[in-house]
Parts: structure tokens; sequence; C-alpha cells
């Protein structure tokens, strides 16, 4: 890759050079013609000479051009990939509070702006080096040919054209962030529209969202319009300066060739070279403004590659009995003030089946959560087997557990692969044994393509859903699982099928759910309050004994007693 680069480098520096080298040649030959012409004599041996030359440089030109673009575009391709790879592997391995902030739509705008800086790097080698170098000789050259007058109007030039564009791009820049953050939003806004599509339609709301996109959009190419306004107006300040000068210099020049024709060759390669100067003195003024617009663009690749990686460090987890353990353990999510688990202390024993039961939004997911490390406990421990859980690897922790949600999210692969995924080289005969244990085996080979058929969301139910992911768990085997609303939508029949084959579990399980039928064969229900606090601790028939929160539950459930709410209406 080094040698590679330095390679490229050099053809451009010799592509650069070798087009300066002809510019003077044609200069000294359109000299002698003029002698030629002058003195009426034929055309003699230097003048072939030098159109030799000549010619021979022209036609290397496009060879190295071509041997260096050749090099390049492989170079070019490497990075690109290289750079998606990285940011990849980054998002990939980042801890899931940063995944909850970033979607892959976002990540992919990121990722596809930030390729400018590939374009600006090769642009670094292929463009600002040769032309740093051939400036260099230009300017000697001139230097060397001129009165101080032209030279002076060089320097000026050079000098005028930066101003110019250092005051272009001091207004440019800022039109340019807002017209950045414009194309997120239009994005965005595109997006959610795509994504919820079928809640647009639902709602009858498809000409709002096309509404609302097309004025973000207008918005964004107003903005756009500012901007590009703005730089075309300093460019063509740029250009009115840069030809003024010009005529400047013809005029000092030809009066120069008036009084000595031999001068005429120089006016020539002048000509050649001016324009070389002029190209790259406009390319060097708009080069910090390439930049700056390139790093901005690349700024929210940059935000998500400085996120730390938390280093997976630890002892490996090796899971026997399956004890969990709660001790004195807080939590509240960032940015909200209130404790959802204010002080619990619960021991779940290895192997045991507990249901955890309370009100809505009282905190049953969040138990499970921090069980997986989600977020940094305010006070307290969790353990498994005795083992702290923050003092062993994430890897291990995660290989020891198993968890099935209420809205499973998958991949858009085959039946096989999403089944297997906790067991990558699992045989169809185990696949399918798990099917069976999550009541979906018939189903699936019912299908033509059978456990190749492609699982998406939208033409798959509810329950088909949620039956896959657990015949995914269930291959797994994992040494505790955690079944978090995972039969929500399932039918009550299919349900108890689905309990049976649970109930033969050895592993720790823990369900928590708001059917109550899915509790009553636990060997342990425990019901929380606020802050998770345990209200009721025991077996189905000792709370129903107790007749508190989870009796009171369990008759609304079978529809024997109606919610005090629906009681005070009724009233
Ligand atoms: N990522 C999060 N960031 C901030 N607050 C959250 C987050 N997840 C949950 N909460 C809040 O924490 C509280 C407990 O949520 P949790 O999902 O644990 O409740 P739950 O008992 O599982 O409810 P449900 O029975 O409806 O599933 C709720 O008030 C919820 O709004
Ligand atoms: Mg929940």
């Amino acid at each position: 890759m080094q040698n590679k680069l330095v390679f490229v480098t050099l053809v451009a520096v010799i592509a650069s050079y070798l087009e300066y080298l002809s510019q003077m040649k044609l200069g000294e030959l359109f000299g002698i013609l003029q002698n030629v012409k002058g003195s009426g004599l034929t055309i003699g041996k230097p003048a072939f000479k030098v159109f030799t030359y000549y010619g021979v440089l022209i036609l290397v030109l496009p060879i190295t051009r071509y041997s260096c673009s050749l090099e390049q575009s492989k170079l070019d391709g490497d990075r690109r990939q290289n750079l998606r790879s990285a940011a990849y592997k980054q998002i990939m391995q980042l801890d899931r509070k940063y995944h909850s902030h970033i979607s892959s739509g976002q990540f992919k705008d990121a990722v596809d702006k930030a390729l400018g800086l590939v374009t600006l790097f090769n642009s670094l080698l292929l463009d600002l080096i040769p032309r740093s170098i051939t400036l260099a000789f230009a300017s000697a050259r001139l230097y060397s040919m001129y009165s101080p007058w032209v030279r002076l109007l060089m320097f000026c030039g050079f000098l005028l054209s930066m101003v110019l564009e250092h005051r272009s791009f001091s207004s440019a820049v800022p039109k340019a962030e807002k017209a950045n953050r414009q194309y997120y939003i239009q994005e965005s806004q595109q997006r959610n529209g795509l994504q919820g599509w079928r809640t647009v339609t639902n709602f009858s709301r498809k000409d709002d969202e096309v509404k609302q996109y097309q004025k973000e959009i207008h918005t964004w190419s107003e903005l756009l319009e500012s901007y590009y306004s703005t730089t075309s107006m300093f460019e063509c300040l740029q250009n009115t300066m840069n030809h003024c000068l010009l005529l400047f210099a013809y005029y000092t020049i030809m009066c120069g060739v008036l009084k000595d024709s031999d001068q005429m060759d120089h006016f020539i390669a002048f000509k050649g070279l001016l324009f070389t100067l002029l190209g790259n003195t406009s390319f060097f003024a708009s080069y910090p403004r390439t930049v700056v617009r390139t790093l901005f663009d690349a700024n929210p690749l940059r935000k998500i590659m400085e996120l730390r990686i938390e280093k997976d460090e630890g002892d490996t987890l090796k899971v026997t009995e399956g004890e969990i353990v709660y001790e004195n353990v807080s939590f509240s999510y960032p940015g909200r003030e209130k404790k959802v688990i204010d002080g619990l202390n619960l021991t779940i024993a290895g192997g045991s089946h507990v249901a955890l039961l309370g009100p809505t939004g009282i905190g049953k997911s969040t138990v499970v959560n921090v069980l997986f490390r989600e977020g940094e406990l305010s006070n307290g421990v969790v353990k498994v087997d005795g083992k702290d859980i923050t003092k062993v690897s994430k890897e291990s922790l995660y290989y020891s557990l198993g968890l099935m949600e209420q809205m499973p999210v998958y991949f858009e692969r085959s039946a096989r692969e999403i089944i297997a995924y906790g067991k990558p080289h699992a045989t169809d005969s185990e696949i399918l044994e798990a099917c069976r244990k999550a009541c979906i085996d018939e189903l699936i080979m019912s299908w033509a393509d059978g456990l190749s058929t492609k699982i998406r969301k939208d033409t798959c139910s509810g329950g088909e859903l949620q039956r896959i992911g657990l015949a995914c768990v269930f291959l797994k085997k994992p040494a505790i699982m955690c079944i978090d609303e995972g039969t929500s939508a399932i039918d009550s029949i299919t349900e108890a099928c689905l309990r049976a084959h649970v109930a033969e579990f050895s592993s720790t399980l823990i369900v928590i759910t708001h059917r109550l039928s899915n509790a009553v064969k636990m060997d342990r229900i425990v019901y929380f309050g606020d802050g998770c606090k345990i209200l009721e601790d025991g077996k189905h028939e000792e709370l129903l004994r107790l007749n508190g929160h989870y009796a009171k539950a369990w008759r609304i459930n079978m529809g024997k007693e109606r919610p005090d709410d629906l009681k005070k209406e009724s009233r």
C-alpha cells in the first residue's frame, strides 16, 4: 500500500512536470518558426528537433496519466473499502446506549458523506503535490524570463486570488453548514415516511407526509441555491480579476516582443505557463475550502468513530447453577430522575422458573435489562452464580443468557439462518426440534421453501415472528432464559402448548407477562410495585390466599372482577 502511494504520487509529479516541459517546448518551437518566417530560411533541423521533443512529450503524457489513474483507482477502491469496514466494525462494537441514538439510515449517510475524505486524499496525491512542484518550476522560470513588473503582477494576482477565496470561504461555509443540517432533516422526514408507511396509510396522512417532505426539500434546495450563488459570485470575481491581470501581462510582453522579436518564444511559453499558474493559483486558493467542506461532511462519522469502545474485559462467566442475585440494586435511565429500580433485593435460585408481574411501566423489563448490563446501576450489584456481572466479560455473559422480547427484531434472512443464529452450525434436525418446541415446525414446513423461506416482518404474523424468536432461544439453550412478553401475540391454545415445552426447561427462567395464566405453574411469582419494590412473592395458590395485588389482578384477568376505575365510572 505504502509503495503504491509513493508510486502514484511520483507518476503524477512526472506527468505534471512533462506538461510543464511541453509548454516550454511549444514556446521554443514557435520562436524558431517566427525567426524562420522573418528571415525567409527553410525549416531547419532545430525546428524538427524541438518538434520531435514536443511530440514525444505529449505522447508520453497520456500513458503516464493512464498508469497513474489505473493505480490510483485501485487505491481508491481499497481506501473506500477500508473506511466502510472500519466504520461498520466501530458501530457494531459500540455499546447498547449508543445504538439507541444512531439509526441505520443516519449511519449510512454518515459513511457516504465521509467518503469525500477519500477523494480529498486522492487530490492531495494527484493534484496538490504535483501541482505544487509544477508551480515551483513555473514560478522560477517566469521569474528568470520576465521583467520585475510581470513578476510583481503574478505575485499580486496570486495574493488577490487568495484573499477573494478567503472571503468566499467565510461567507459560504455557514451557508453550507445550514444546507447540510437541512439535508439531514429532509432525509429523516423521507425515511420516517417510508418506514412508517403503513401507519401513514392507516391514518390517511399520505398527503400531509408528502407536503411536509416537499417543504423540507424546498428549504434544502433554497439553502443550497444560496450557497452556490455565493460561491459562483466569488468565482466570477476571481475569473474577472485573473483576466484583467492577463491583459496587463500580455500587454507588457507584447511591448517586449515588439522591441525584440526573439521574445516570441517566451510569449508562447508564457501563455502556457500562465494558464498553468492561474489554474493552480485558484486551485490552491480553493483547496482550504475543499478541505473544510470535506471535513465538515465527515463530521458525523468522525463523532461515531470517536465514541469510546469499552474493552470487553473480565473473567469468563461459566454458569453452572444459574442463580441470579439482585443486591440492593437501584437504577434510573439517563436523563430521567425517577429511580425505576429502587433498592431491589431479589434472589432467583438456579434452575427455578420465576414470573415477574406488576402494572405496566413499573420496571419489569428494566429488571431484565440490567441483567444484560444495559446502562449503569446507581447502586448495588447483580450477581450470576455469585459473580458480579460487571466483573465478567460481556461476551461470556451474553453467551449464558437468552432473551426473547415482545417485538423480536429480525434480519431479513432465511428461517434457518434466523433460528440457528444462536447456534451457527446447528443441523436441520436440531433446528426443526427447536421449531417443534416453539410450535412453529408445521407452519414452516408447509411453506414452499421450508426452512429456506426468507422471513420478512410484513409477511409473517406477530405470533409467527414470536414463535420463530422462541425457536431461536430454544436452540441456543442458554443457562438463563428471559421471556419478556414473548408470547403476547400468540393465541391461548398455542400458548398453553408452548407453556408445556417451556416448563421442561432445566435452565433458570424469568417470564414477564401480563397474561397471568402463564404464571400459574411457575415455581415463584414476584409482584412488583413502584420502584420495583417487591409487594408479593410466592406461588400462585399462596398469593391467591394472600388476597392482595396478585389475587386482584387474577380475578380481573379471569373476568371475575372489574378494575377500580371502571367501577367508579359505572357508579
Ligand atoms: N430506554 C429508556 N430510556 C428512558 N426511560 C425508559 C427507557 N426504557 C424504559 N423507560 C422507562 O422506565 C420505566 C419502566 O419501563 P419498563 O419497560 O421496564 O416497564 P415494564 O414494567 O416492563 O412495562 P410493560 O409492562 O409496559 O412492558 C417506564 O416509565 C419507561 O418509560
Ligand atoms: Mg416491559
